[in-house]
């Protein structure tokens, strides 16, 4: 069976924390979407590590990591990591594969992305500027090259043709910057990458969960940044939801069991577009430092506010969430008051919907207040030890969603974290 890890806000709910933890109990972890968009934040002997396109599970030994079709690759990066991975004593060509039908990042794409948020001006995405979007647009629009076409000597000519396409886009956007470094960086990428597992992902897989192997696909993004349930147009390139999992892997539906939903016990956003529970406040400001929320990605420092459980219970169900698994818990420790978001007024008129588009409306919160505890948190090892005040506004989660949170996040250590039972 397949079990998942997945946002349920708008990315950074501390994902790549949780799947280090979960790891243990898997055979196999597989991203099934996203790129290097994606910034997961793990300790490993107190050593904070970010992976961006390796699956969060490589630092366990026994641990297959799979990067799966629906993900975009791009080689420079992976080559990065694959590096500072095996600095720690990992050995890549043993326990990561990557599917032959995963689309790949070019430098053109990066340029694409760039001088398409350019062109945007103060109506831009706020994109990670790593090829994303044009290397998802090139999938769709069936121009794209696979990480198995590598492997043809073809590729060159190929690469060539599509490059000379993207020469032409960048310069209607009157492009001009000179990118052959990164092809330098490209085709030294390209070589290490050819060396790596390059499998049939699907029947890779697939074969795992025959033999009665565990596989837990790790999501990238959050659920508010989907292509198409996200506050579109400021969303990601792709299916950050559990329905991604399935064509992004290969597997299907039937063999999804739990899906373990992330959110923080208060809510980030990076990058543009709305927010109905932002706080441009000192609120906002102490939530930004107690957290520490600056993008592991970009560095960019985070946009915060109160937990929005209009967006939380639309996630939940879209994603068939089983379990929540609240994260950053302890951030809240020192706040007297608390809010979360009961419904939205748009326009004036009281909603307990996420409305198909959010920007063209006036959306403000409504908030309901919640005591804080007041108390440190983050050296808690059981539920039955946390503060009754914390137990109160979890409860009050649980019930407005739908889905119980199972696990409570009081810190960024592997260890970090408290079963609730
Ligand atoms: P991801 O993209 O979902 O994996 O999340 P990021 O790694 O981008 O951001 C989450 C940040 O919060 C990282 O710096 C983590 O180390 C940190 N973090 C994760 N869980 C907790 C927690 O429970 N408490 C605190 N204080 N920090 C956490
Ligand atoms: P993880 O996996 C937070 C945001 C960008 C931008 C929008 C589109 O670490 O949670 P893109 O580069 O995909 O074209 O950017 O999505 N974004 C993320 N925000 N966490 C992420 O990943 C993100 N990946 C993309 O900031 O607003
Ligand atoms: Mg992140």
């Amino acid at each position: 069976m397949v079990d998942a890890i997945l946002g349920l806000q708008w990315g950074d709910e501390g994902k790549g924390k949780i799947v280090d933890y979960f790891a243990p109990r898997y055979d196999v972890i597989a991203r099934f979407q996203g790129g290097p968009n994606a910034g997961h934040t793990l300790y490993v002997a107190d050593k904070k590590i970010v992976l961006h396109q390796i699956p969060s599970g490589v630092f366990h030994e026994k641990t297959i990591n799979l990067i799966g079709n629906g993900v975009v690759l791009d080689p420079v990066t992976l080559k990065r990591e694959c590096d500072l991975v095996a600095s720690f004593g990992v050995d890549i060509k043993k326990n990561l594969f990557i599917s032959q039908r995963t689309h790949l990042i070019l430098p053109t794409h990066r340029a694409l992305d760039k001088a398409s948020e350019l062109q945007k001006g103060n109506e831009k995405i706020g994109s990670t500027l790593k090829g994303i979007g044009p290397a998802y647009m090139d999938k769709t629009g069936r121009n794209g090259l696979r990480v198995g076409d590598l492997l043809d000597k073809s590729f060159t000519t190929q690469y060539i043709k599509l490059r000379l396409k993207h020469q032409r886009l960048l310069d209607n956007f009157n492009f001009q910057e000179d990118i052959s470094t990164w092809e330098e960086e490209f085709f030294e990428a390209i070589e290490f990458l050819k060396e790596l597992n390059i499998v049939n992902g699907e029947y890779f897989v697939n074969d795992k969960i025959s033999q009665g192997k565990r596989v837990l696909a790790e999501g990238a993004q959050g659920s508010m940044l989907d292509i198409d349930f996200g506050t579109f147009p400021f969303v990601t390139s792709s299916n950050t939801t559990s329905a991604g999992i399935c064509s992004g892997l290969g597997v299907a539906p039937q063999k999804i069991r739990d899906v373990m939903g992330v959110t923080k016990a208060y809510c980030t956003r990076v990058g543009g577009g709305p927010f109905p529970t932002e706080l441009n406040d000192a609120t906002g400001e102490e939530l930004r430092k107690l957290g520490n929320e600056f993008g592991a990605t970009t560095g960019r420092p985070r946009r915060c506010g109160w937990i929005d459980l209009v967006a939380l219970k639309f996630a939940c169900m879209v994603n068939g969430v089983t379990k929540v698994i609240m994260t950053k818990a302890d951030v809240l420790d020192n706040f007297n008051d608390l809010q979360v978001c009961t419904a939205y007024k748009i326009d004036g008129r009281e909603s307990l919907e996420v409305p198909f588009q959010m920007t063209r409306h006036k959306i403000e919160p409504v908030l309901k207040s919640f005591a804080g505890w007041n108390c440190n948190t983050i050296a808690a090892k059981t539920f039955a030890s946390l503060p009754e005040k914390m137990k109160t506004y979890v409860s009050f989660i649980n019930q407005y969603v739908g889905a119980d949170v199972s696990y409570i996040s009081n810190g960024p250590g592997r260890e970090q974290i408290v079963e609730v039972k």
